[in-house]
C-alpha cells in the first residue's frame, strides 16, 4: 500500500511528479517523460491551465472535432465536439447532412430560469415564520443589491423568493426557494453568493424578530445552494418532414423506417433500462458540445437525468410521431449553459468553439446544444432500426484497433480495404492482422 504524504498540495510542480513517478509506477523516469510529453510548449498556456485546479501535473487530451452543416432554425452551423468516442462526430454529421435536405432542425428556449435554495432549521411556530419572512423578503432583495446590480443592467437578477415548508418530510426543515434570470451567464457563482447573503440577513433578523421566542430566534442555516435541477430553463428541438421523404436506407421502406422509428422511441419511453442507454446517446451529442464550450457537463447532467425521472419512472428525453403522414421527432431538456463567464472566455478551446459557433447567446447555446443531442439520438436509433449499431461504430472503431497494435501504413491499407466488404468485429480485426503478420 502507498504511504500517506502530508502537504502534497504545497509542494512544487516538479515535486510532486517526482514524488507521484517515484511511489506509483515502476519505471518513474517512463512516467516522467509521459507527464512532461504532454505539456503544452507555450509556459504561459500551461500556466493557464495549472491554475484551473490544484495539484496539476500534465494535461489530458481529449479529440476536438467538428460536425459541420447542422441547419438551425434556417442558420449554418459548424458544431465543435470535444469527445473520445469513436462514431459521435460522425454520426452528427451524418444527421445533419439527413436533415439539412429535410427542412433543418428547429430549436425554441421556451424558459430560461435557474434555482437556489437556503436549507434551514427552524424550531418553533410555522405561523409565525411565515409573518417572519414576508417582513424580511424585501431586505433579502434590498441587502443582494450590491451583488445583483451588473446582472440587473443586464436584464436578470432574482425573480422571486419563496418559503418552502419542509416539516412533513423532515423535522424543522424549511427553505428559501429562490428563482434567478441570470442572462448570458450559467449564474452558478450569482446564485450562490445571493444565496449566502440571504442566509445572512434570514439569521441576522430572526435575531431582531420581536414575535420570535429565543429558540425560535436561533435559525440554523445547513447550507445555501444552487440547484442543478432546472426544469424551467427547458430548450426544444426538433425535426420534421412527411414520411416519404425519410427515404434514405437500402433495406427498408420509408413507412416501416418510421414505424421502427417511433416504436423504438416508444420503447425508451417506456422501459427505464432502454432509456438510459437512449438518453446516454442524447448525452453523447449534448456533453460534447458543452465540454467543448467550456460549460458544466456534470452540473448538465445531473439535471437532464433528473428531468427524465421527473414523473417517477426514468423515461426516454425524446419523443416521436408519424401524425398525417409527417414523422416528428423531438425533445425538450433543461440545459443551463452559459456563454459568458466561467471556463467560456478562459479556455482558448472554448473560446474558439464559441467564436466558431457566432459568438451565441446562452439561448442560442441552448439551441445548438439541445439540437446536438437529437441529431445524436436521430443517429442512434436510425442505425439501430436498420443496420445495427455496429456497423458504423466499428467502422470509427477501427482505428482504436489500429493504433492499437502499432500497425504499419501498410498493415493499415489491407485492413480497411478488407473491412470495407467485412463485418469489422474486435476479434475479427485483431484475427486479420494477426494473419497478416504471420
Ligand atoms: C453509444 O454511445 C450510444 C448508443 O448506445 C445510444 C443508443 O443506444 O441509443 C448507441
Amino acid at each position: 500500500m502507498t504511504k500517506a504524504i502530508a502537504g502534497f498540495s504545497k509542494l512544487s510542480k516538479e515535486e510532486k511528479i517526482n514524488w507521484i513517478a517515484s511511489t506509483h509506477f515502476a519505471d518513474a523516469d517512463q512516467a516522467i517523460e509521459t507527464i512532461r510529453k504532454y505539456w503544452n510548449s507555450d509556459a504561459d498556456l500551461q500556466k493557464l491551465h495549472d491554475e484551473f485546479i490544484e495539484n496539476t501535473l500534465t494535461n489530458f487530451y481529449l479529440p476536438l472535432g467538428v460536425a459541420p452543416n447542422f441547419v438551425i432554425n434556417g442558420k449554418n452551423h459548424t458544431i465543435p465536439m470535444a469527445i473520445e468516442e469513436s462514431s459521435v462526430v460522425a454520426a452528427a454529421s451524418k444527421s445533419a447532412k439527413f436533415w439539412a435536405s429535410r427542412g433543418g432542425f428547429k430549436a425554441t428556449v421556451l424558459n430560461s430560469e435557474k434555482i437556489g435554495q437556503v436549507h434551514f432549521i427552524f424550531q418553533g411556530d410555522a405561523v409565525k415564520l411565515q409573518d417572519f419572512f414576508t417582513q424580511v423578503k424585501p431586505k433579502l432583495f434590498s441587502q443582494t443589491e450590491s451583488i445583483t446590480k451588473n446582472m440587473q443592467k443586464r436584464g436578470g437578477g432574482i425573480l422571486d423568493i419563496e418559503l418552502r415548508d419542509k416539516t412533513a418530510e423532515l423535522e424543522n426543515y424549511y427553505q428559501l426557494h429562490a428563482t434567478f434570470e441570470t442572462k448570458d451567464s450559467m449564474g452558478a457563482n450569482f446564485i450562490n453568493s445571493c444565496l449566502e447573503q440571504f442566509a445572512k440577513t434570514l439569521k441576522e433578523e430572526a435575531q431582531l424578530f420581536a414575535a420570535f421566542s429565543e429558540t425560535e430566534k436561533n435559525i440554523q442555516v445547513v447550507m445555501s445552494i444552487l440547484s442543478n435541477y432546472v426544469p424551467n430553463c427547458i430548450v426544444r428541438a426538433e425535426v420534421s418532414c412527411p414520411v416519404e421523404d425519410l427515404k434514405e436506407e437500402k433495406n427498408i421502406s420509408q413507412e416501416e423506417f418510421a414505424e421502427k422509428f417511433v416504436r423504438a422511441v416508444k420503447i425508451a419511453e417506456i422501459e427505464p433500462y432502454r432509456a438510459v442507454t437512449h438518453n446516454k446517446g442524447i448525452m453523447n451529442g449534448i456533453d460534447a458540445v458543452v465540454l467543448a464550450t467550456g460549460n458544466d457537463f456534470r452540473a448538465v447532467e445531473a439535471g437532464v437525468h433528473a428531468y427524465a425521472s421527473r414523473d417517477g419512472r426514468y423515461s426516454s428525453l425524446s419523443h416521436a410521431k408519424v401524425e398525417n403522414g409527417i414523422f416528428t421527432f423531438w425533445m425538450e431538456i433543461p440545459l443551463a449553459l452559459g456563454t459568458i463567464g466561467g471556463l467560456t472566455s478562459l479556455h482558448p478551446m472554448a473560446k474558439m468553439a464559441l467564436e466558431m459557433l457566432g459568438k451565441p447567446s446562452a439561448h442560442e447555446l441552448m439551441e445548438i446544444v439541445a439540437v446536438a443531442g437529437l441529431a445524436q439520438n436521430f443517429a442512434a436509433l436510425r442505425s439501430l432500426t436498420t443496420t445495427g449499431i455496429q456497423q458504423g461504430h466499428m467502422k470509427m472503431h477501427l482505428m482504436n484497433i489500429l493504433n492499437q497494435f502499432q500497425t504499419t501504413e501498410n498493415e493499415r491499407k489491407q485492413v480497411l480495404k478488407h473491412f470495407e466488404k467485412h463485418t469489422a468485429s474486435h476479434s475479427a480485426v485483431v484475427d486479420f492482422i494477426e494473419n497478416l503478420r504471420k
